[in-house]
C-alpha cells in the first residue's frame, strides 16, 4: 500500500506506507550489492534534480537511485542557472515542466517551497529536504537502517541529540517515528530546541547524560550555524563538552546502542570522530548505503502511482 502522488514529507504519510517503501527498499539494497546493479523501473522516464541548495550525498544518491532504475537524470546547475539572474522559483518549475520530467526531486532553502512548486507541475516531487521543515527520505533511511540493526522500529528508545531546532532531519524523524511507536527523547541546549517540543509528546532533556541513559538509537545531528545568527551555544569547545557524543557519554546508552549522523559531520563539535569511526556503534555508512536504496523505492513507487494515474486519464478522454 502507497498511495502518495508526492513525497514532500513523512507527515501525510501512513504506517502501512511507510512499511511498504522500507519493505521495497529492502529488495534494493540486495540490488545495489550485486556486481549488475540495474533495474528498468524508471525505463523512458526523466528525472530531474533541482538543488537550490549545496548537497554532496543527497544530490548523488538521487542520481545513482535513478540511474540504477534506470531513467533519464538530469542534474539542474541552478547555481548558474537563470535561478540567480532572478527568474522565480514558479517560472523555473514552469519551465521545467515543459520539458515532460516524470520525477522533480527538489531541495530549497525555504520551508514550504518544495510543496509549493508541486501544485504546479505535473510530475511527481520529491522534497529532498526543505528549510527547517522536511527531508522525509533521510528519516526513511534512518529508519531502515534502524530496522536493519535492531529488528524493529516500535518500543526503541530514540535519542536525537543536539541542533533540533534547525534541523528538517530531526522534524521528519519526530515525525516517522512517532507513527512507528518508538520512544522519542530530544536532547540538547534549550536554545536549540524547537518551541512546544515538550507538547509533541516526547521526552526533553537538557542534560545529554540524562537524555541518554539506556538509550538504544543515538541520532547525532549537525550543529547548523548557517541557519543561525549568533548566540545559541556558548562556544564550540563548550558544545562539545556538554552535548558532544564521547566515549564517556555514550557508554552511558544501551550496550548495543547505534550511533547515527546524517553528515555531513562536525568531527570535534558535535561528534568524536573515533565514535563515528567504531564499528562497534557506528551505523553512519550504513546510513548512506541505505539512502540509494530507499530513495530507489520512493521513486519506484511514485512512478507506478503516476502510470496507474495517467492510464486512468488516458482512459477517461477515450471513453
Ligand atoms: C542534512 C540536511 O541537509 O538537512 N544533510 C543531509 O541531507 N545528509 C543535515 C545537515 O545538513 O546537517
Amino acid at each position: 500500500m502507497f498511495r502518495a502522488r508526492h513525497l514532500l514529507g513523512i507527515e501525510p504519510l501512513a504506517p502501512a506506507e511507510i512499511t511498504t517503501l522500507l519493505d521495497l527498499a529492502e529488495t534494493y539494497v540486495e540490488l545495489n550489492r550485486r556486481t549488475v546493479k540495474r533495474s528498468d523501473a524508471l525505463a523512458g522516464m526523466t528525472q530531474i534534480n533541482l538543488f537550490f541548495e549545496n548537497s554532496t550525498r543527497t544530490q548523488s544518491s538521487f542520481e545513482l537511485a535513478g540511474k540504477r532504475l534506470g531513467a533519464d537524470v538530469m542534474n539542474m546547475d541552478v547555481a548558474h542557472s537563470s535561478v540567480k539572474k532572478g527568474e522565480t522559483l514558479i517560472d523555473t518549475a514552469l519551465t521545467l515542466n515543459a520539458m515532460h520530467p516524470d520525477l522533480l526531486v527538489v531541495r530549497h532553502p525555504q520551508s514550504g517551497a518544495v510543496d509549493l512548486l508541486a501544485q504546479k507541475v505535473n510530475c511527481a516531487v520529491l522534497n529532498a529536504g526543505d528549510g527547517r521543515h522536511e527531508h522525509p527520505t533521510q528519516a526513511l533511511l534512518d529508519a531502515l537502517t534502524i530496522r536493519r540493526a535492531k529488528g524493529r522500529l516500535h518500543r526503541l528508545t530514540v535519542a536525537i541529540c543536539g541542533d533540533i531546532a534547525h534541523s528538517r532531519v530531526a522534524r521528519s524523524n519526530m515525525l516517522l517515528l512517532g507513527k512507528m511507536e518508538a520512544r522519542l527523547r530530544l536532547v540538547g541546549p534549550a536554545t536549540l530546541m524547537p518551541s512546544g517540543a515538550r507538547e509533541l509528546g516526547v521526552e526533553v532533556y537538557e542534560d545529554m547524560r540524562e537524555g541518554l541513559k539506556g538509550a538504544d538509537v543515538v541520532m547525532m545531528l549537525r550543529l547548523q550555524k548557517e541557519r543561525m545568527d549568533g548566540g545559541f551555544i556558548p562556544s564550540e569547545r563548550e558544545y562539545y563538552h556538554r552535548w558532544g557524543l564521547d566515549a564517556e557519554k555514550l557508554a552511558l546508552a544501551a550496550p548495543d546502542a547505534i550511533v547515527m549522523h546524517p553528515g555531513p559531520m562536525n568531527r570535534g563539535v558535535e561528534i568524536d570522530g573515533t565514535i563515528a569511526d567504531d564499528i562497534n556503534h557506528s551505523v553512519i555508512r550504513d546510513q548512506v548505503e541505505m539512502g540509494v536504496a530507499v530513495r530507489m523505492a520512493a521513486m519506484d513507487l511514485l512512478a507506478r502511482n503516476l502510470r496507474a494515474e495517467r492510464g486512468r486519464a488516458a482512459s477517461g478522454v477515450m471513453a
